[in-house]
């Protein structure tokens, strides 16, 4: 019998006719143009000196006509300048951090909540997730969405979750160990950190009754998905969100063809546009993933640019589109000696070597004028035992696939196993010291 079948009944939206879909969404849109543009001044002010008003809306390609909106929007109108609702009608607050600046707050109301609960219920079901299911849950708990939007979702499916959260690691084998959760949502990184520990611990991961791993949050590669299969024997399936259009739960991977996560469209409107001239891209085509939502009420997004890049694909398990993997955050991608480089790129080369761990870190300098990379790398633990020569034909067939794959040429630095700080949430794989002193 296949594990993954359902008990319960998909959504009707999940299944209905492309027609339909797009009938939907042009109602929603409309409703959602309409509902910005009256209750949030900066809308208003954006529509209106572009001339356009909502009922200019009258197919989805309409839409192009709209303005964009951004980060920097949400942080000019720090903290609820964009809330369309009243206070009294927020019922929770999240807010991400970001690297630089004030944090982006967004807010939701009781229906919001209750889309939101429902969307993380659709993904966990369309990952093979059911009722009865017991669900660990290690994404952060807080102002971050991951853990509280992973909480309400498994529990509108009649999950039994446990709310660990991110970090005690030794805390979280036990919990896997004793509590036996036969899903576990965490970010992919966080995940290999948990690996070592059981790996630590001389757990065999066989014997536990996890079946999936519900990763997301950060970008990660086809490779390390085969990597953390093969460790956990698990099933890896790739869950997107961002906070300001919702939290966890914009997009998540079926587990029937695990061909890059379903979009819900009718929540989330998708367009891929260039990123340099705004213009709206034709679906396949990669270039920036812009999302309008089609149901919030506390914080309407329009034309939001997430920076991630990917593309548009057709359905497959669903009749909703879908997106490809992200290759990263335009704000992510390096530019060494002139060559655009995301750190995935970099992931994939590293996990191309089958004495090396996963964990990796890009550090940059800058000597004179000429920008240059270091990758520092790990042994697998039962490796450590190679001499130095080995471990240099390991570095230097590393560094030959960095240029031969993505044409720059890299330092590569092997390190004792488990010498590499570990992520606890999302990890950091850049230290860019070009601009120091
Ligand atoms: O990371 C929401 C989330 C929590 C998604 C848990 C999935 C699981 P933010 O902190 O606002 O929200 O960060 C959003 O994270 O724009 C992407 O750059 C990145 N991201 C999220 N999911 C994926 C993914 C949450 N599956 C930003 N693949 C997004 C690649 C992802 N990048």
């Amino acid at each position: 019998m296949n594990m993954f079948v359902n008990t319960s009944p998909l959504d009707p939206m999940e299944t209905a006719s492309i027609d339909q879909l797009r009938q939907h969404q042009l109602e929603r849109l409309r409703w959602s143009l309409n509902h910005a543009y009256h209750n949030v001044p900066l809308y208003k002010q954006r529509f209106d000196s572009l001339g356009v008003h909502p009922d200019d809306l009258k197919s989805l390609d309409d839409l192009a006509r709209f303005p964009f909106t951004g980060k920097n929007d949400l942080r000019d109108n720090y903290p609820y300048g964009m809330f369309a609702v009243p206070m009294h009608d927020v019922v929770r607050l999240h807010a991400s951090s970001g690297t630089t600046g004030k944090p982006t707050v967004v807010g939701y109301t009781q229906n919001d909540i209750n889309t939101w609960a429902n969307v993380v219920a659709r993904s966990i079901r369309a990952a093979g997730g059911r009722r009865g299911d017991k669900v660990q849950i290690s994404y952060g708990y807080g102002l971050f969405t991951g853990g509280l939007g992973a909480h309400y979702g498994a529990e509108r499916l009649g999950c039994t979750v446990i709310p660990m959260s991110g970090g005690q690691t030794e805390k979280q084998v036990q919990l896997i160990r004793d509590f036996q959760p036969d899903i576990i949502m965490v970010t992919p990184s966080y995940m290999l950190n948990i690996a070592d520990e059981i790996e630590r611990q001389g757990i065999d991961p066989q014997k536990l009754a996890l079946r999936l791993g519900i990763f997301g949050a950060e970008p990660w590669t086809a490779e390390l998905r085969r990597a953390v299969e093969e460790r956990m024997g698990i099933t890896a399936l790739d869950i997107y969100g961002l906070s300001e259009i919702m939290g966890p739960g914009v997009a998540m991977e079926c587990a029937e063809t695990k061909d890059g996560p379903t979009v819900w469209e009718d929540h989330f409107y998708p367009e891929i546009i260039d990123p340099v001239t705004g213009a709206v891209l034709p679906d396949g085509e990669y270039g920036e993933l812009v999302f309008t939502s089609l149901s919030k009420e506390a914080l309407p997004m329009i034309r939001y640019r997430t920076r991630d890049l990917t593309r548009l694909l057709p359905g497959t398990a669903r009749p909703m589109r879908r997106i490809d993997k992200i290759t990263g955050r335009s704000d992510d991608m390096l530019i060494i000696r002139g060559v655009n480089v995301f750190p995935t790129q970099i992931e994939e080369q590293v996990l191309k070597i089958k004495q090396l761990s996963e964990n990796y870190e890009i550090h940059l300098y800058r000597n004179g004028n000429l920008d240059s990379m270091d990758v520092h790398v790990e042994l697998k633990h039962d490796l450590q035992g190679l001499d130095g020569d080995q471990q240099k034909l390991i570095g230097n067939e590393l560094s030959k696939q960095i240029k031969t794959y993505i044409g720059i040429s890299a330092r590569v630095l092997i390190q004792p196993s488990h010498s590499l700080k570990r992520s606890e949430g999302k990890a950091c794989h850049v230290f860019d010291k070009r601009n120091q002193g």
